[in-house]
């Protein structure tokens, strides 16, 4: 059985979604941002917190778990610098339990959710997994420490993990069951979305005067369904023990700046965005895109869908959001 934690979040449950084709699974999930109803019903659900002992050693004692993927983490940039403890405790501290009560049921596969933010502000245009980590806020401190801790874990008791590094995950299910929604909403594709929608009176663009073509920031944007798969394909190859400890970046190498993101969101819309530009958000480097090359050489992995199927997917989430 795979132990999705966090499997009630935006990418934990599209990563359920695909894993219950293949695989039993049981989701650890203690709400505070998740969504019950995002749960497959295929997947067992047990409301819990990965920082308690207690909760994590019941399952572990009432599933034969083989592996665990864990997306059970806070991660607002902004929210990591007012309040820090937060995020090293739930992060990191709250990681560590998890990983201590696997060693001590002898599970060795893991499956981490980690982000461009261990970055920092790179020097170059396409970061690959070698661009040197140099986090900025605490956000990326946290998930990069785990990544140590990884390393440390897997040299010292033989753990086998993939580190997955997501550039800026966005969609949603094609079926429009399941979908992105955090409260409050900070990415950029939603607030578009609800603007539109008539949710919200306008949209904040942060700068145009970057050092980009049109003076906005670029990112790159990738399909939860395509992260979702990506998952898959770690958790088999380490299942087979073809990877034992791994950090792969998930992007499709494509830069897009807000601009067009909010052109492209009109253009499958067919409505006009209201939109004002406002000084810069604080920590934004101004690009961020990522080489996606090292998991295409080794598990065969690429982002298949573009921007507009993104912007279509979360469109449709968008108009009939059931949570
Ligand atoms: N933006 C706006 N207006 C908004 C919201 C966002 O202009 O109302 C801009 C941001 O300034 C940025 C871009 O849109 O240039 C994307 O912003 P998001 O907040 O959607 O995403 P981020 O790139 O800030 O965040 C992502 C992940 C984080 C990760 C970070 C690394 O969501 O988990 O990349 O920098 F930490």
């Amino acid at each position: 059985m795979i132990l999705v934690v966090g499997g009630a979040g935006f990418i934990g449950s599209h990563v359920v979604k695909e894993l219950v084709e293949k695989h039993q699974v049981v989701v650890l999930d203690n709400l505070s941002t998740g969504h019950r109803d995002a749960v497959d019903g295929r997947a067992v659900f047990v409301e819990g917190d990965l920082g308690n002992i207690d909760d994590l050693v019941m399952v572990f004692r009432s599933y034969p778990i083989r592996a665990v993927m864990h997306f059970a983490a806070n991660s607002l940039v902004g929210e990591s610098v007012v309040d820090p403890l937060k995020y090293y405790q739930n992060n990191v501290a709250s990681t560590l339990t998890l990983l201590r009560v696997m060693n001590r049921f002898k599970v060795r596969n893991f499956i981490f959710s980690s982000t461009a933010a261990t970055y920092g502000i790179p020097d170059a245009d396409l970061i690959d997994e070698t661009t040197p980590t140099r986090p900025i806020n605490p956000y990326g401190h946290s998930k990069l420490m785990v990544e140590q801790i990884l390393s440390d874990f897997s040299k010292a008791y033989g753990l086998q993990y993939v580190v997955l590094r997501y550039f800026n995950a966005a969609g949603a299910h094609d079926s429009a069951l399941i979908g992105e929604s955090h409260d409050p909403e900070t990415h950029l594709i939603p607030i578009v979305l609800q603007q539109l929608l008539g949710k919200r009176e306008k949209i904040s663009v942060f700068g145009a005067d970057y050092n980009t073509e049109d003076g906005t920031c670029i990112r790159d944007y990738i399909h939860v369904t395509d992260l979702a798969n990506a998952h898959i394909l770690a958790l088999e190859a380490l299942m087979i023990g073809k990877k034992k400890a791994e950090v792969y970046n998930l992007g499709n190498g494509l830069g897009y700046s807000v601009k067009q993101v909010i052109e492209t969101c009109e253009k499958v819309t067919d409505l006009k965005a209201n939109v004002e530009i406002t000084d810069r958000r604080p920590g934004d480097p101004a690009r961020l895109v990522a080489s996606s090359q090292k998991i295409l050489n080794e598990l065969g992995w690429r982002a298949e869908r573009n921007l507009e199927k993104i912007i279509s997917d979360a469109w449709k989430w968008h108009c009939e959001q059931r949570y």
